[in-house]
C-alpha cells in the first residue's frame, strides 16, 4: 500500500511506514494513493466480521502484508461483535461498544497495536500517551501483553474518574500509567517534551497512539461492512449512515467504505454544538469557533483534525460536499433524544443519542436509517444517570477493573523526572 502526505504529495510512504509516523511533514496527514472497489461486496457481506475485514484490509493493504499475516492481525484485534439493533422499521443502532474499553476505539486501537508490533524495526517501542480518561484505557487495553512494547500513559492526578482510572491502571504488565501533579494540558506538555528529546526518543524507541494514525482508520472501515451486513439484503442501497462526529475520523472511515463499493446511499455528519463542519457545508465559509464544552464530550472538536481526508476523498471521487447530511445538536436537544430514545427502550449515551436525532430529522421515507452507538451508556453514566433518572449498571469489563487495586506512580509535572522514570 502506497500512501501520500495530502500536505505535500511528494511525500510517499508505505503502510507499515506511516503506521510507525504517523504524520508526515508539515503535520501533513497520509492517504492512501489506490482505493479500488472491492470485486465481489455481495459475497463479502455474506462472511463473519473477522474474515471479511481481513478480506478488506487485505485488499486495501496489497502486496505489502501477506494475506495470513492480516487474518492474524484482525483475528488478534476483532474479538467483539458489532451488532446491529433494530429500533423500529426503518432505524438500527450499529452498537460498536462491545469491545474491552466498550467504545468504537477499541476497533481501531486494537488494530494498530498488532500492525505496531507486526512492523516494529527498533528492538524496544515505548508507547508515551497522555490521557484525559477514554484513550488511556483503549490504548493500555490495545497494547496490553503485546511483546517488545512498552507502554506509558501519563494523567492528571484526581481530574478523571475514578472508574476511568481503575479501568487503566489496574493492568500492569507493560502498562505502566503515571498520576501527574497537574492537569491534562500538563500531561501533554510532559509529552510533546518527550518527542523533543532526541536521546531519549532513540534510547527508549518512542512511539505515540495519535488517534490520526491511517491503521485506525483503515480498521474503523470494516464496521460499516458489518452494518451493511446485518441489513435485510433489500435495504442496503436504501441505507443512510449518521455518524456522531468530533475529529471526523469515524466518517472518513465510511466514505473509504464508500469508494471500496459498500452500497450506502448517503452519510450524515452529527456534531454537537461544536459545529464547524455543518456550517461549512451550509455556508461555504471555513469558521472553527471557540469550543465549547458539551454532554457529548469526546465530540467537543471545533478544529477537527481528519476533514482534509473526507475532502481529499471527495475531491478523488468526485463527489459534491453538498451530497453529505449534517447538522447539530445541543445540550437540550441531546437530553431531551436521549429521553425519546428511552421511551422507545433504547438506552443511549449522547453521541450516539445525537447521531440518532439527526438521523430521525433527515431520514426520507423509502430510506432505511443506522445511527453509530460510538460508547456504551455506562462509560458517560454520570450524564446518562441524570437525564434518565437511572442506575445505569456497570458491565462485566467495568465492574471487573473496579475491584481491583491501582498500580499507577505519582509524580510532579517535572520532565525531568518522567525522563528518569522512562529510562529508568
Ligand atoms: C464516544 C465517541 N463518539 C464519537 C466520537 C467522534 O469520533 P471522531 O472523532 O472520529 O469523529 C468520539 C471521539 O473520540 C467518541 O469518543
Amino acid at each position: 500500500m502506497n500512501l501520500y502526505n495530502i500536505k505535500d504529495n511528494s511525500e510517499q510512504v508505505s503502510f507499515a511506514q506511516a503506521v510507525r509516523q504517523g504524520l508526515g511533514r508539515e503535520q501533513g496527514l497520509f492517504f492512501p494513493e489506490q482505493l479500488e472497489p472491492l470485486a465481489d461486496v455481495d459475497a463479502l457481506l455474506d462472511l463473519p466480521l473477522a474474515e471479511r475485514s481481513a478480506r478488506i484490509l487485505s485488499h486495501l493493504l496489497g502486496d505489502e502484508v501477506p494475506a495470513a499475516k492480516v487474518s492474524e492481525l484482525v483475528n488478534a484485534a476483532f474479538t467483539f461483535p458489532a451488532p446491529l439493533v433494530k429500533l423500529k422499521d426503518n432505524t438500527y443502532a450499529l452498537e460498536l461498544f462491545h469491545g474491552p474499553t466498550l467504545a468504537f476505539k477499541d476497533f481501531g486501537g486494537r488494530f494498530m497495536a498488532q500492525c505496531l508490533a507486526a512492523f516494529r524495526t527498533n528492538d524496544k517501542i515505548t508507547i508515551l500517551t497522555a490521557t484525559s480518561g477514554d484513550t488511556g484505557a483503549a490504548v493500555a487495553h490495545a497494547f496490553y501483553g503485546l511483546e517488545g512494547i512498552e507502554v506509558v500513559i501519563l494523567y492528571p492526578k484526581g481530574k478523571i474518574s475514578p472508574l476511568q482510572e481503575k479501568l487503566f491502571c489496574t493492568l500492569g504488565g507493560n502498562i505502566r500509567t503515571i498520576a501527574i501533579d497537574g492537569d491534562f494540558d500538563a500531561c501533554q506538555a510532559l509529552v510533546k517534551q518527550a518527542f523533543d528529546d532526541e536521546a531519549l526518543k532513540k534510547a527508549i524507541g518512542l512511539n505515540s497512539a495519535n488517534s490520526i494514525n491511517i491503521s485506525r482508520l483503515l480498521a474503523q472501515v470494516c464496521y460499516y461492512f458489518e452494518a451493511v451486513a446485518q441489513l435485510p439484503k433489500a435495504d442496503r442501497a436504501k441505507a443512510v449512515i449518521s455518524v456522531p462526529s468530533g475529529n471526523f475520523g469515524n466518517l472518513t472511515a465510511g466514505l473509504i467504505a464508500k469508494a471500496l463499493g459498500l452500497p450506502v446511499k448517503r452519510f450524515i455528519a452529527a456534531t454537537n454544538a461544536n459545529d464547524t463542519v455543518p456550517r461549512y457545508l451550509k455556508t461555504g465559509q471555513w469558521e472553527p469557533h471557540q469550543t465549547v464544552a458539551t454532554l457529548s464530550n469526546a465530540m467537543d472538536v471545533s478544529r477537527p483534525n481528519n476533514w482534509p481526508r473526507v475532502e481529499e476523498l471527495c475531491r478523488r471521487k468526485g463527489w459534491a460536499l453538498e451530497t453529505l447530511g449534517s447538522g447539530m445538536r445541543d445540550d437540550a436537544q441531546t437530553r431531551a433524544a436521549l429521553k425519546r430514545l428511552h421511551q422507545l427502550d433504547y438506552l443511549c449515551e449522547p453521541h450516539g443519542a445525537i447521531a440518532w436525532d439527526l438521523l430521525g430529522e433527515q431520514l426520507a421515507e423509502d430510506e432505511v436509517g443506522v445511527f453509530l452507538c460510538t460508547a456504551h451508556p455506562a462509560k458517560f453514566k454520570e450524564s446518562v444517570d441524570e437525564i434518565l433518572n437511572l442506575d445505569v449498571p456497570l458491565p462485566g469489563p467495568l465492574a471487573k477493573h473496579a475491584e481491583l487495586p491501582l498500580l499507577s506512580v505519582n509524580l510532579p509535572a517535572e520532565f525531568a523526572r518522567l525522563r528518569a522514570f522512562l529510562v529508568g
